[in-house]
């Protein structure tokens, strides 16, 4: 069955705002790296690459329904954050809450187009979501326990440091 043309724009924007959070993250390492914070700055970098993985798993999924990936202009990310981590690591929550909002769009309208080949495919982005909202809000919860403590801050940025990249995420289909 072909894509439904408002699925494929849909997943065209969810492609878009993959990368910007690609794009975001990348711009928090950026700050990290200017701070003594290297450790958060591994973490950022990690994170970013992992939200070019979710944009390129769309881009396949896309590719592989015989629909056109379309490409277009990010916003240039925010690289300067308060000296405090709790700060980016706040704005990261946000701007995870918000794909999760944009997820559950998505996920409504393949329902809507009956496109269920698009509503299996998106279960993997439904439970990716869960796991992001929860890791980045441990991290907050974490960040507020030790407020200003040095020891207690330099401590989390030595264990966000050792965060290792995960596997590669499952191919969308056609054994890639
Ligand atoms: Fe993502
Ligand atoms: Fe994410």
């Amino acid at each position: 069955m072909p894509i439904p043309n408002s699925v494929q724009t849909a997943i065209n924007a969810q492609i878009k705002n993959e990368l910007q959070a690609h794009y975001n993250y990348l711009g928090m390492a950026v700050h990290f790296d200017s701070t003594p914070y290297r450790g958060f700055a591994k973490w950022m970098r990690l994170q970013a690459t992992e939200e070019y993985g979710h944009a390129m798993k769309l881009y396949d999924f896309l590719s592989d329904r015989n629909g056109r990936v379309e490409l277009t202009t990010l916003d240039a990310p925010k690289t300067t954050y308060d000296a405090h981590p709790l700060d980016a690591f706040r704005t990261s929550f946000a701007n995870e809450q918000l794909v999760t909002a944009q997820i559950n769009d998505l996920y409504e309208l393949a329902q809507k187009e009956k496109d269920f080949a698009t509503l299996q495919f998106l279960a993997w982005f439904l439970q990716e979501q869960v796991e992001e909202e929860s890791t980045v809000l441990l991290m907050i919860e974490r960040l507020e326990l030790v407020g200003n403590d040095p020891a207690g801050l330099l401590r989390l940025d030595d264990e966000a440091g050792r965060r290792v990249a995960e596997a590669p995420a499952p191919a969308s289909g056609g054994g890639k």
